[in-house]
Parts: C-alpha cells; structure tokens; sequence
C-alpha cells in the first residue's frame, strides 16, 4: 500500500515537472510560427522524410512562409528558407546563429571539441579557422601552387576515361579518386595508386562518413542517443566501424609524415600548432590534428566530385551547353595545354554554368545544423539561445520569386545581356549561397571554385560526353533524371550511378 502511494505520489511529480518544462519550453519559443501540428513524443517525424527533409521542408515554407520551427522527437528546431532571413541570421547576426547544436554523433571521440566543422563557436574554433585558411591559401589564392597539384591527377583522369575507348562505363570513380587523390596532396603531400589497399581504406572510410554523418536518416541518432548507445539503431555500427578505420589509416599516415622533414602540407602545419604557446591556450592537439583532417578530406571529397558527376549527367542531358562550353575553350586555349585559372576572365560562359550548377544542384541542401549562441532574433522574430537551426539552402536557391523557373538549368542568369559574368556585387550573385555565409562560410569555398573550374574544363576540353546506347546498342540507354529533386541524400545530394561514353576530342 505504501509502495502504490509512493509511486503513485511520484508518478504526479514527474508528470507535473513534466508539464512545467513543456510550458517553459512553449514560452520560450512561442514567437516563432509552428509548421504542421506534432505528435506527442514523435514531433514532426512522421511527415518529416528525413531522406527528402529539404524538400518537405521548403513546400512547408510556401504553407507557413519563410520562417518556421518544427519538432524532431524533443527537438525544437528553427528553420530559414528565404534569402532575407538568411542573411539577416548568417550575416547580420552572424556571431549569436555561430554555433553548432550538441550531436551524439558528434560527441563520440570527441569530435565536437577537436574538429571545425562540428565544433560550436569559441576562441579555439576562430584561433583553427584561422589557421587552416591561412594553409589552404597556399592553394586556393595561390594558384599556380593549385594548378601544380591538380594537373597529375587530371591527367590519370583524362588517361583513364580514354582508356575506356568510347566504351560506356560509369564516371563516378574515376573522377571521385582523382578529386580524392588532390585532397590527400594537400593534407598529407602523398598520393596512392588507385588500386592500393589505402587508397580503397580511404575510399570507404570517405563513404562510410558520407553515410553516417548526413543530414538524411542518421540523424536519428542523434534525436534518439539511448537508441545508439545501446547499438539498436542501423547507423550505430557503421559509425563505429567509419571511426576505427579512420584511426587505423591516420596512425599509420602520421607515423610516415612524422618520419619525413621535407614536406609542407596541411596536416604537417597542425601539427606544428601543438607545439606552439598560442596553440596550448586553445588545446590544439594531435587529435585536433585528426580531426580537421577528416573534415577537409571528407568535405573537400565528396562535395566537388559530387558536383563534377552532376555536371557530366547534366551535359550529356543538355548537349548544347556542353557545345558552347567546348566552343569557349577551343577558341581562346585549345587543346594543347591544359586550361588554366588564368584563363578564367575569357570564359564568361563556363563560369556561369559552374554558378549554375552550384545553385541548380544545390550539394549541401540544409548546409550544416547552426545553433543560437545567445537569446537574438530573425527578421524581428524572437529567437532564444540555445536552439538549432537549419538553414535552407535548397529552398533559397529555388525560389521562384528570385530564381525564374528554377528547376530550369540557365547559366544564362549568371550573364548580362553582351555575355558577360555578372559581377559579384549583382543582387543574383549576392543570393546564391552554395557555401553558406558569415562565420561559418565554408572554409573551402575559393579551393572548391578554383578545383571545380579545373577539372571540369579538363573534362570538356578531352571529350564530348553522350548518352550510352542500351543493351541492344539501337537507342540511347534511359538516364537518371538531372532534375536535383531524384538526388538521394548524403552528406551531398548525390544523383543515382550512370553510365555515359566520352568520345575523344583530339
Ligand atoms: C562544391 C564544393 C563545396 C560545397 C558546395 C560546400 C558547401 C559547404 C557548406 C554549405 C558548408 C556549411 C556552412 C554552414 O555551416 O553554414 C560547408 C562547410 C565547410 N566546408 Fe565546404 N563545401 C564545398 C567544398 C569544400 C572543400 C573543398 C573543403 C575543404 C578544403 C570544404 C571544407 C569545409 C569546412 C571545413 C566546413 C566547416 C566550416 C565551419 O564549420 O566553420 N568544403 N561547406
């Protein structure tokens, strides 16, 4: 009897505790418009696909407009669609929309205290970002210094699809293991040959991540950490086994670059860091070393290889583009040397498809999860401290109040009427946003441009993509769609595999 009244007595408590917090919680985000009503416990998850979550979420928007929160399980969470509240929350309030929401993935190996990208926003953050720009400067304003490390890998590239002999055959590796091969030049000064044990460890351990740290259904785990700690969740085991080969491969890789003194690369750098006073204050250590390895080899992979893939299916699906593309550097390079940055200014065109591309496909839909340093607001509406936020890249890009027919592919929009890039400063510039902005603007966007403007020419300037024929070699084979609304979710939006042929251009 006792025992049924204690219990019963604790059973209201909590009940009670339970509806205070619920009340407080209700306070605390009243000014900020719901979307659709939630499920108790559930939220929002059962319409929220989290495979297809941008798109979901941007036809919300055009329901409940620009500005909106929504429920994952506990989770209350702001999310911006429109150009303006974006800017107003990245550029204008940049410093309270800096941080980064606590994660379960994020938290094992402490990765939200080593890394850039899953570290909130603090001194260290600043003191890393600082660093890794000034590293990868060598490269990305240092240009001949980009176009030295790039060329031998584009030429295995170019090599390698010639080999296939107008044969159809699948792009994605091809390309994937060039861009994969630049960026461990650029972090470890090392290459490995594509058929290496390494270089497939590498490979996995990049998919594995891609897996396991999108925005897609592994964000469960961390709605749902008691889930993963008790390794009930599908993604548990796959972000463990993505870790423990991500050790194996850098113990063994530091140990070589330990032995050597002749290099100057990114890694080599951090490492350098941890010896020096400033670095101590911050607590720059090997494992921060580790970890913004696996950011840089991660996002600067899968982003750019994702976006040359796109590109290719978009080409061979817009043949004209691809002719006008070739005409433009048949006329002012050639074929006998490679294109170079330099060469940029004469091509007004490819820039703008490059632009294009960068809106159209839109990689990284839902850029990275913010989370509000302080109490602040957006467009006037309340926000406190404390609350993730999603930012909505994918529903910025295709607005059509901004972007006319924007599931049209028109590199046109990125021209003035004689041809010309539009400059920078042109509202239209202004609003596309691939790399997000403000604080955490990603750290590799001018890398990215420069690589992507490389290696994309090269592929132009070798080769004229088609359709593969089908199996009875009458008609052409039927393609995935370029429309970036059938991509599947990773960390990247990735269109499905495809086979093309390359015919030689010279
Ligand atoms: C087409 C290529 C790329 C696209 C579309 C892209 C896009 C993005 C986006 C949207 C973010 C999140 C910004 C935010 O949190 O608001 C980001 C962050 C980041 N990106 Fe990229 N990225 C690309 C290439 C690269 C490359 C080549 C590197 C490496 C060299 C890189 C390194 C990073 C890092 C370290 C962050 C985290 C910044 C932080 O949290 O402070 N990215 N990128």
């Amino acid at each position: 009897m006792i025992l049924e009244v204690t219990l019963s007595g604790l059973v209201i408590i909590l009940l009670c505790l339970y509806l205070l917090v619920w009340r407080w919680e209700q306070k605390r985000f009243a000014h900020i418009p719901k979307a659709i009503p939630r499920l108790p416990f559930f939220g929002n998850m059962r319409e929220l696909d989290l495979n297809q979550c941008h798109v979901i979420m941007t036809e919300w928007a055009q329901r409940f407009g620009p500005v909106y929160r929504i429920k994952a399980f506990d989770e209350e969470i702001l999310v911006l669609n429109s150009f303006d509240s974006v800017h107003d929350a990245l550029v204008v309030k940049g410093s309270a929309f800096a941080g980064r929401p606590p994660m379960y993935r994020t938290a094992t190996h402490q990765r939200d205290k080593h890394s850039i990208v899953w570290q909130t926003y603090s001194d260290k953050l600043t003191f890393l970002r600082k660093e890794v720009l000034k590293s990868l400067k060598m490269y990305g304003d240092g240009m001949d210094n980009l176009e030295h490390k790039c060329a031998p890998q584009i030429k295995v590239m170019v090599d390698t699809i010639t080999k296939h002999n107008g044969q159809q055959f699948d792009p994605w590796d091809v390309i994937y293991d060039a861009i994969s091969n630049v960026m461990l030049g650029l972090t470890l000064d090392t290459t490995f040959d594509h058929s290496t044990q390494k270089f497939k460890m590498i490979k996995d351990i990049n998919y594995l991540f891609n897996d396991t740290f999108g925005a897609g259904s592994a964000r469960e785990l961390d709605f749902l950490p008691w889930l993963s700690r008790l390794g009930l969740h599908k993604y548990s085991k796959k972000l463990q086994r993505a870790l423990t080969m991500r050790d194996t491969f850098w113990n063994e890789e530091l140990k070589l670059l330990k032995a050597r003194d002749d290099t100057d690369c990114i890694v080599q750098r951090l490492l350098k860091l941890t010896t020096d006073n400033q670095s101590q204050v911050h607590d720059v250590t090997e494992l921060t070393a580790k970890e913004v390895f696996t950011n840089l080899i991660l996002a600067g992979t899968d982003t750019t290889a994702t976006a040359l893939t796109c590109l290719l299916l978009i080409l061979i699906h817009e043949p004209d583009i691809q002719e006008k593309m070739w005409s433009e550097i048949h006329q002012h390079v050639g074929v006998n040397r490679l294109v170079t940055l330099a060469d940029r200014v004469h091509m007004p065109y490819i820039q703008a498809v490059l632009l294009e591309l960068l809106r159209y496909t839109s990689h990284v839909p839902l850029a990275v999860p913010h989370y509000t340093m302080c109490d602040t607001s957006v467009l006037d509406i309340p926000v406190p401290k404390n609350m993730t936020v999603y930012i909505n890249l994918w529903a910025l890009h295709h607005d059509p109040e901004h972007w006319p027919e924007p599931w049209t592919f028109k590199p046109e929009r990125f021209l003035t009427n004689d041809g010309q890039l539009l400059p920078v400063t042109d509202p239209v510039r202004r609003r596309l946003m691939t790399f997000g902005a403000g604080r955490r603007v990603c750290l590799g966007e001018a890398l990215a441009k420069n690589r992507l403007f490389l290696f994309a020419t090269a592929l132009v300037q070798s080769f004229e993509f088609q359709r593969a024929p089908d199996e009875t070699n009458t008609k052409p084979q039927q393609l995935p769609k370029m429309d970036p609304r059938t991509y599947e979710m990773g960390l990247v939006l990735h269109p499905q595999h495809y086979q093309l042929i390359a015919l030689a251009r010279y």
